[in-house]
C-alpha cells in the first residue's frame, strides 16, 4: 500500500487519528525517529517546505520522507502563495513517497505573514479560494490545508470555511487560534467543533492537547476525526500511546523521572553529530528542553538552570538533578490555564 492510500484508510476508518504536528526545526528525521519509538503517532507532518518562484524542496525536509523511519505515513506541508512554485513544488513533491499535500496557513511568523504566506493568507480569503483550486487540480493524491481561525479575529472563520467547503479538500486541520494570539491562552474549541458539523471532509483538532483524558474529551466535545499534536509530544513521547490506551479504556502508564531522562538521552543521541562544536550541541538540546522543562515538577527552576548551561558536563547536571527519581510524571504544563473545551 502507498502512503497516500495507507493515509485516505486511516480518514475513512472510524477510529480517531493521532498526528505529529509540523514544527520548523524540530519534526526532522531524528526527531521523528525518537517518538516513533515511544508507540508515536499514526501520522506525520513534515515542516513547511518554502515555497517561491525559485525553491526548490530543501534536502533536509525530504530526508524525513525519503528517509521515513516511522513505517508510517508523512504528510509535506508547503507554504507560500506564489501559484505557478506551488504548482510545481506540489507536482515534483508527488514522485516521492508522501501521504499528502498540506497546505499551511497559520504560520504567525511575522516575517512569513508580512509577505502574505502562512497565516497571512488569512487576511486574502480570495487569495486563499484561488490557491484551494489550482492546487486541488494539480494533486492527485489527498490534498489537506492545516488553518487557524483567521488572522486577527475568530469572526474571520465563518466565511473561511465557506472556502473549504467549496474545493473538495481530503482533510481540515484546525489550530483553534487566530494568526495575531500566536501562542495565547483562549483557544476556540468550539469552532473545531462546527468545523466538524458543517465540513464533508475529516476535520483535525490542534491546540494545547496536553494529556490523554484532555483528548478523548476534545475528541468527543469537537467530533473531530483526530487531533494534531506539537508541543505536548515534545513534553510527552508517550502521549500518543496514553490516549490510545485512554480511548481503549485501559489505565495509562505514567513515565518516571528516570524514563524523561532515558527519552532526553535518546534525543541527544539523535540529534547530535560529533563535528559540532558542544556549545552548538547544548544550544540545540535546549530548543527542546524549552518544550520538556515546563512538564517538569518545578519547571521555573529546572528552565531557569538549563537556559544558562553552555557545557554538556552542566546540561547532563542539571538533567540529573531534577529527573533522577522514580516518581510517576504527568508532564503536563502547570502553566495552561485553559479549560479543556471552552
Ligand atoms: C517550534 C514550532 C514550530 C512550528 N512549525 C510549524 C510548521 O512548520 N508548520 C505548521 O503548520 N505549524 C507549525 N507550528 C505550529 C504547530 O504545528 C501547531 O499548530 C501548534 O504548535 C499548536 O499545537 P500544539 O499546542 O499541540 O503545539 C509550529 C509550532 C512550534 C511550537
Amino acid at each position: 500500500m502507498t502512503p497516500s492510500e495507507t493515509f485516505s484508510n486511516l480518514l475513512r476508518s472510524p477510529a480517531p487519528v493521532l498526528s505529529l504536528a509540523p514544527m520548523q526545526d524540530v519534526t526532522t528525521l531524528s526527531f521523528m525517529r525518537v517518538i516513533a519509538r515511544y508507540g508515536g503517532p499514526e501520522v506525520y507532518w513534515t515542516e513547511f517546505f518554502r515555497v517561491h518562484d525559485v525553491s526548490r524542496p530543501e534536502k533536509w525536509i525530504l530526508d524525513s520522507i525519503t528517509k521515513n523511519p516511522t513505517g508510517r505515513p508523512v504528510v509535506a506541508q508547503l507554504i507560500g502563495n506564489d501559484i505557478p512554485a506551488l504548482i510545481r513544488t506540489a507536482k515534483e513533491l508527488q514522485h516521492y513517497p508522501i501521504a499528502a499535500i498540506d497546505l499551511n496557513l497559520g504560520c504567525p511568523a511575522p516575517i512569513v505573514y508580512r509577505k502574505c504566506a502562512g497565516g497571512g493568507l488569512l487576511r486574502e480569503p480570495q487569495r486563499v479560494d484561488a490557491i484551494l483550486g489550482v492546487l486541488r487540480d494539480a494533486v492527485t493524491i489527498p490534498f489537506t490545508v492545516k488553518t487557524r481561525l483567521g488572522f486577527e479575529s475568530p469572526a474571520e472563520f465563518e466565511a473561511l470555511l465557506k472556502i473549504f467547503a467549496k474545493h473538495p479538500i481530503d482533510l481540515l486541520t484546525v489550530h483553534a487560534r487566530t494568526v495575531l494570539q500566536m501562542y495565547r491562552p483562549g483557544v476556540r474549541y468550539d469552532l473545531i467543533a462546527q468545523a466538524a458539523r458543517e465540513l464533508k471532509c475529516p476535520v483535525f483538532a490542534n491546540g494545547n492537547v496536553y494529556s490523554a483524558t484532555q483528548a478523548q474529551q476534545l475528541l468527543t466535545e469537537t467530533d473531530a476525526h483526530g487531533l494534531m499534536i506539537g508541543r505536548g509530544a515534545i513534553r510527552n513521547p508517550w502521549l500518543f500511546d496514553q490516549i490510545r490506551a485512554q480511548l481503549r479504556g485501559e489505565k495509562i502508564k505514567l513515565p518516571t523521572g528516570r524514563d524523561v531522562l532515558a527519552y532526553i538521552h535518546e534525543l541527544w543521541d539523535n540529534e547530535i553529530s560529533p563535528d559540532i562544536k558542544e556549545l552548538s550541541q547544548v544550544q540545540r538540546m535546549k530548543k527542546f528542553m524549552n518544550f520538556i522543562g515546563e512538564g517538569i515538577s518545578s519547571p521555573t527552576e529546572f528552565l531557569h538552570a538549563i537556559r544558562r548551561v553552555e557545557t554538556t558536563v552542566e546540561f547532563w547536571r542539571i538533567c540529573e538533578e531534577f529527573l533522577s527519581h522514580d516518581q510517576p510524571m504527568n508532564l503536563e504544563p502547570p502553566a495552561i490555564v485553559e479549560r479543556a473545551i471552552e
